[in-house]
């Protein structure tokens, strides 16, 4: 049995490991620590951009009387599905190895009012010294096949520690409220257990994005007309 494995175990069935006396109980401490470590970290990460986004709202706010930022959700990716993410790519499983290979443990989704708010936002965090963007996807301008449409940046964020500065990744998903309408819904059909989504419904939900998106760019126009910024 791995130490992993009798991790599993432990989270499943404390009371045997407990049972088992002082050795199974201090492992199972220590792995359990290491967990909590790794949790820390990351909402440590995701501490960080969120106030960067809170500033940089504000700031716009002094600047034009308006805020570009709706809403900001965040989450964290639970231990049971990293575990889960790391069998599927036959990864071994450590806490170690999650931090190497998986990007989206800590996750922040920023609801924004305009598309151009979306690029204000992205160029904000893009351009922070001491912040490296890993990897950066526009499916707005280029949406996925199902439709889906967002920025996506995942960026590497400084987090000090009481005993030392550390770095952690951070996935943060960029849409407009009408983007976050339709991911949302889409999401909801496609992962019900009953659903069945056959080429024809893919093609319907396909056109509602796009019909969003069509609002989306109707009322930035409108926006832009509006503050004499065309
Ligand atoms: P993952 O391994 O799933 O994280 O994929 P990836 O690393 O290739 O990232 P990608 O940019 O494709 O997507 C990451 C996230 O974007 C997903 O976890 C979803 O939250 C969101 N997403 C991507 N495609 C869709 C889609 O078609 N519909 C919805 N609702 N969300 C999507
Ligand atoms: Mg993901």
């Amino acid at each position: 049995m791995t130490d992993i494995d009798f991790y599993i175990e432990g989270i499943q069935q404390l009371p045997a490991i407990i049972e088992r006396g002082d050795e199974a109980r201090e492992k199972f401490a220590e792995i359990f620590m290491e967990f909590v470590q790794l949790q820390h970290l990351y909402e440590s990460a995701i501490e960080v951009v969120r106030t960067y986004l809170n500033i940089l709202d504000s700031e716009f706010n002094i600047k034009f009387q308006r805020n570009p930022i709706h809403n900001i959700e965040s989450r964290l990716k639970s231990s049971d599905s990293i575990i889960e993410k790391l069998r599927r790519k036959n990864i071994p499983i450590s806490p170690e190895n999650a931090r190497k290979n998986l990007l989206d443990i800590a996750g922040i989704r920023v609801t924004c009012y305009y598309i151009s708010d979306i690029y204000v936002i992205a160029e904000m965090l893009s351009q922070r010294d001491d912040f490296t963007v890993i990897k950066q996807k526009d499916y707005i301008k280029s949406p996925k096949p199902s439709g889906y449409r967002s920025y996506h940046l995942i960026i590497n964020v400084p987090v000090y520690l009481a005993a030392k500065k550390t770095f952690a990744p951070v996935e943060i998903q960029i849409r407009t409220i009408a983007m976050d309408f339709w991911a949302s819904l889409e999401h909801q059909l496609k992962y019900k257990p009953s659903s069945a989504i056959t080429p024809e419904i893919s093609e319907e939900l396909k056109q509602c994005a796009e019909r969003i998106s069509e609002t989306d760019l109707q009322m930035q126009k409108i926006y832009m007309q509006i503050n004499d910024l065309d």
